[in-house]
Protein backbone atom coordinates (compact mmCIF):
# COMPACT_ATOMS: atom_id res chain seq x y z
CA UNK A 1 0.00 0.00 0.00
CA UNK A 2 1.54 3.48 -0.69
CA UNK A 3 1.18 5.11 2.39
CA UNK A 4 1.48 8.51 0.73
CA UNK A 5 -1.12 8.01 -1.75
CA UNK A 6 -3.66 6.94 1.17
CA UNK A 7 -2.80 9.89 3.56
CA UNK A 8 -3.39 12.24 0.31
CA UNK A 9 -6.59 9.99 -0.56
CA UNK A 10 -7.98 10.68 3.42
CA UNK A 11 -7.35 14.51 2.81
CA UNK A 12 -9.45 14.79 -0.21
CA UNK A 13 -12.09 12.88 1.21
CA UNK A 14 -12.27 15.50 4.74
CA UNK A 15 -13.83 19.14 4.65
CA UNK A 16 -12.16 21.99 3.44
CA UNK A 17 -10.65 24.34 6.02
CA UNK A 18 -12.65 28.05 5.90
CA UNK A 19 -11.61 30.54 3.52
CA UNK A 20 -9.85 32.74 6.20
CA UNK A 21 -8.13 29.56 7.47
CA UNK A 22 -7.16 29.03 4.06
CA UNK A 23 -5.74 32.67 3.68
CA UNK A 24 -4.00 32.08 7.08
CA UNK A 25 -2.14 29.06 5.56
CA UNK A 26 -1.02 30.99 2.73
CA UNK A 27 0.31 34.14 4.62
CA UNK A 28 2.34 31.48 6.70
CA UNK A 29 3.80 29.86 3.87
CA UNK A 30 4.74 33.37 2.35
CA UNK A 31 6.22 34.73 5.31
CA UNK A 32 7.83 31.83 7.08
CA UNK A 33 10.08 28.63 6.33
CA UNK A 34 8.42 26.21 8.79
CA UNK A 35 4.96 26.06 8.20
CA UNK A 36 5.51 22.03 8.33
CA UNK A 37 4.60 23.30 11.81
CA UNK A 38 1.06 24.01 10.80
CA UNK A 39 -1.27 20.83 12.27
CA UNK A 40 -2.79 20.55 8.82
CA UNK A 41 -6.29 19.83 8.06
CA UNK A 42 -6.62 16.33 9.23
CA UNK A 43 -5.61 17.02 12.86
CA UNK A 44 -7.74 20.54 12.18
CA UNK A 45 -10.72 18.76 11.16
CA UNK A 46 -10.70 16.47 14.22
CA UNK A 47 -10.23 18.98 16.53
CA UNK A 48 -12.78 20.83 15.05
CA UNK A 49 -15.18 17.95 14.61
CA UNK A 50 -14.24 16.94 18.73
CA UNK A 51 -15.04 20.20 20.49
CA UNK A 52 -18.61 20.45 18.56
CA UNK A 53 -19.60 16.64 19.59
CA UNK A 54 -18.36 17.08 23.41
CA UNK A 55 -20.17 20.30 23.66
CA UNK A 56 -16.41 22.18 24.77
CA UNK A 57 -16.84 25.62 25.95
CA UNK A 58 -13.72 26.49 27.55
CA UNK A 59 -10.41 25.64 25.72
CA UNK A 60 -6.68 25.72 26.43
CA UNK A 61 -4.37 25.28 23.54
CA UNK A 62 -0.26 25.15 24.18
CA UNK A 63 1.40 26.01 21.05
CA UNK A 64 -0.21 28.60 18.68
CA UNK A 65 1.93 29.14 15.99
CA UNK A 66 0.71 31.74 13.67
CA UNK A 67 -3.17 30.50 14.68
CA UNK A 68 -3.80 28.03 12.42
CA UNK A 69 -5.70 25.19 14.99
CA UNK A 70 -6.44 28.11 17.72
CA UNK A 71 -8.53 29.46 14.83
CA UNK A 72 -9.82 26.15 13.59
CA UNK A 73 -11.30 25.46 16.84
CA UNK A 74 -12.40 29.24 18.15
CA UNK A 75 -14.61 28.44 14.57
CA UNK A 76 -15.73 24.99 16.18
CA UNK A 77 -16.96 26.53 19.42
CA UNK A 78 -20.30 28.45 20.37
CA UNK A 79 -20.25 32.31 20.56
CA UNK A 80 -20.00 32.62 24.32
CA UNK A 81 -16.81 29.91 24.06
CA UNK A 82 -13.36 31.14 25.44
CA UNK A 83 -10.09 29.76 23.97
CA UNK A 84 -6.29 30.72 25.59
CA UNK A 85 -3.58 30.19 23.26
CA UNK A 86 0.29 30.40 24.53
CA UNK A 87 2.86 30.99 22.30
CA UNK A 88 6.73 32.32 23.46
CA UNK A 89 8.00 33.24 19.82
CA UNK A 90 7.59 36.78 18.68
CA UNK A 91 7.62 36.23 15.36
CA UNK A 92 4.56 34.25 14.58
CA UNK A 93 2.31 36.67 16.74
CA UNK A 94 1.62 38.96 13.91
CA UNK A 95 -0.06 36.71 11.49
CA UNK A 96 -1.77 34.91 14.59
CA UNK A 97 -3.13 38.51 15.64
CA UNK A 98 -3.75 39.91 12.27
CA UNK A 99 -6.48 36.91 11.48
CA UNK A 100 -7.78 36.65 14.67
CA UNK A 101 -9.01 40.30 14.74
CA UNK A 102 -10.25 39.46 11.05
CA UNK A 103 -12.35 36.38 11.76
CA UNK A 104 -15.98 36.79 13.64
CA UNK A 105 -14.56 33.58 15.83
CA UNK A 106 -11.61 35.73 16.99
CA UNK A 107 -13.49 37.62 20.20
CA UNK A 108 -13.34 34.15 21.82
CA UNK A 109 -9.84 33.87 21.68
CA UNK A 110 -6.93 35.08 24.08
CA UNK A 111 -3.18 35.22 22.95
CA UNK A 112 -1.12 34.52 25.73
CA UNK A 113 2.58 35.85 25.28
CA UNK A 114 5.34 34.40 27.15
CA UNK A 115 6.69 30.54 28.16
CA UNK A 116 3.29 28.38 28.22
CA UNK A 117 4.77 26.58 31.44
CA UNK A 118 4.31 30.54 32.67
CA UNK A 119 1.30 31.40 31.12
CA UNK A 120 -0.87 28.59 31.88
CA UNK A 121 -1.16 29.60 35.49
CA UNK A 122 -2.50 32.97 34.98
CA UNK A 123 -5.44 31.55 33.63
CA UNK A 124 -8.13 30.90 35.68
CA UNK A 125 -10.51 27.76 35.55
CA UNK A 126 -11.29 24.51 34.57
CA UNK A 127 -11.12 23.49 30.90
CA UNK A 128 -13.26 21.44 28.60
CA UNK A 129 -10.77 20.82 26.14
CA UNK A 130 -7.20 21.10 25.41
CA UNK A 131 -4.86 21.08 22.69
CA UNK A 132 -0.62 19.97 23.57
CA UNK A 133 1.17 21.55 20.21
CA UNK A 134 3.88 23.18 21.81
CA UNK A 135 7.78 22.53 22.67
CA UNK A 136 8.31 18.48 23.09
CA UNK A 137 10.76 18.49 26.05
CA UNK A 138 7.88 19.59 28.23
CA UNK A 139 5.20 17.01 27.41
CA UNK A 140 5.20 15.29 30.76
CA UNK A 141 5.49 18.81 32.54
CA UNK A 142 2.44 20.26 30.54
CA UNK A 143 0.54 17.30 31.59
CA UNK A 144 1.36 17.10 34.81
CA UNK A 145 0.10 20.73 34.79
CA UNK A 146 -3.28 20.31 32.81
CA UNK A 147 -4.53 17.42 34.09
CA UNK A 148 -5.59 18.55 37.11
CA UNK A 149 -7.05 22.04 35.46
CA UNK A 150 -8.86 18.95 32.91
CA UNK A 151 -12.59 18.83 33.74
CA UNK A 152 -14.08 15.51 34.63
CA UNK A 153 -15.13 14.59 30.70
CA UNK A 154 -12.93 17.01 29.52
CA UNK A 155 -10.61 16.10 26.30
CA UNK A 156 -6.95 16.36 25.68
CA UNK A 157 -5.82 15.88 22.50
CA UNK A 158 -1.86 15.73 22.03
CA UNK A 159 -0.13 16.31 18.65
CA UNK A 160 2.94 14.69 17.12
CA UNK A 161 2.67 11.46 19.45
CA UNK A 162 4.73 9.57 16.83
CA UNK A 163 7.29 12.27 16.33
CA UNK A 164 8.35 10.85 12.93
CA UNK A 165 8.74 6.86 14.20
CA UNK A 166 11.40 8.40 16.45
CA UNK A 167 9.36 7.30 19.50
CA UNK A 168 10.21 4.02 18.81
CA UNK A 169 13.78 4.03 19.05
CA UNK A 170 13.69 6.91 20.83
CA UNK A 171 17.13 7.94 20.30
CA UNK A 172 16.52 11.78 20.70
CA UNK A 173 15.73 13.93 23.35
CA UNK A 174 12.20 15.49 22.49
CA UNK A 175 11.28 11.35 21.27
CA UNK A 176 12.21 9.94 24.54
CA UNK A 177 10.31 12.97 26.16
CA UNK A 178 7.26 12.52 24.14
CA UNK A 179 7.16 8.29 25.17
CA UNK A 180 7.45 9.16 28.38
CA UNK A 181 4.08 11.15 28.09
CA UNK A 182 2.09 8.47 26.35
CA UNK A 183 3.74 5.41 28.79
CA UNK A 184 2.52 8.35 31.60
CA UNK A 185 -0.79 8.16 29.94
CA UNK A 186 -1.32 4.71 29.60
CA UNK A 187 -0.46 4.14 33.23
CA UNK A 188 -2.67 6.72 34.28
CA UNK A 189 -5.97 5.04 35.41
CA UNK A 190 -7.94 8.34 35.79
CA UNK A 191 -7.70 8.50 32.40
CA UNK A 192 -8.69 6.55 28.91
CA UNK A 193 -6.69 7.19 25.66
CA UNK A 194 -6.47 6.50 22.02
CA UNK A 195 -3.45 6.70 20.44
CA UNK A 196 -4.73 7.47 16.53
CA UNK A 197 -2.00 7.00 13.72
CA UNK A 198 -3.33 9.81 11.81
CA UNK A 199 -0.23 12.31 10.49
CA UNK A 200 2.23 12.67 12.77
CA UNK A 201 0.13 10.40 15.14
CA UNK A 202 -2.62 12.52 17.58
CA UNK A 203 -3.16 10.79 21.39
CA UNK A 204 -7.42 11.79 22.22
CA UNK A 205 -7.13 11.49 25.89
CA UNK A 206 -10.74 11.52 28.45
CA UNK A 207 -10.36 12.50 31.68
CA UNK A 208 -13.04 9.71 33.64
C1 LIG B 1 3.95 22.92 16.20
S1 LIG B 1 3.84 24.61 16.51
C2 LIG B 1 2.12 24.87 16.85
C3 LIG B 1 1.27 24.73 15.63
C4 LIG B 1 -0.15 25.19 15.82
N1 LIG B 1 -0.81 24.49 16.89
C5 LIG B 1 -0.87 24.98 14.51
O1 LIG B 1 -1.56 23.96 14.35
O2 LIG B 1 -0.71 25.82 13.62
C6 LIG B 1 4.53 24.77 18.11
C7 LIG B 1 4.56 26.18 18.62
O3 LIG B 1 4.87 26.15 20.02
C8 LIG B 1 5.66 27.27 20.31
N2 LIG B 1 6.38 27.00 21.55
C9 LIG B 1 7.44 26.17 21.73
N3 LIG B 1 7.81 26.17 23.01
C10 LIG B 1 6.98 27.00 23.68
C11 LIG B 1 6.88 27.42 25.02
N4 LIG B 1 7.71 26.96 25.97
N5 LIG B 1 5.89 28.28 25.35
C12 LIG B 1 5.04 28.75 24.40
N6 LIG B 1 5.10 28.40 23.10
C13 LIG B 1 6.06 27.53 22.74
C14 LIG B 1 6.56 27.41 19.09
O4 LIG B 1 7.10 28.72 18.98
C15 LIG B 1 5.60 27.05 17.95
O5 LIG B 1 5.02 28.19 17.39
Amino acid sequence: MDLQAVERYAIEHTSEDSPIIQELIRASEEDLEHTDMLSGRQVGRLLAILIKVSGARRVLEVGTFTGYSALTMAEALPDNGELFTCEYNKRYENIARTFFEKSKDGHKISLLMGKALDTIPTISGSFDFVFLDADKINYPNYYEMILPRLAAGGLLVIDNVLWGGEVIARESEKATAIDRLSKMIRDDKSVEQLMLTVRDGVTVVRKK
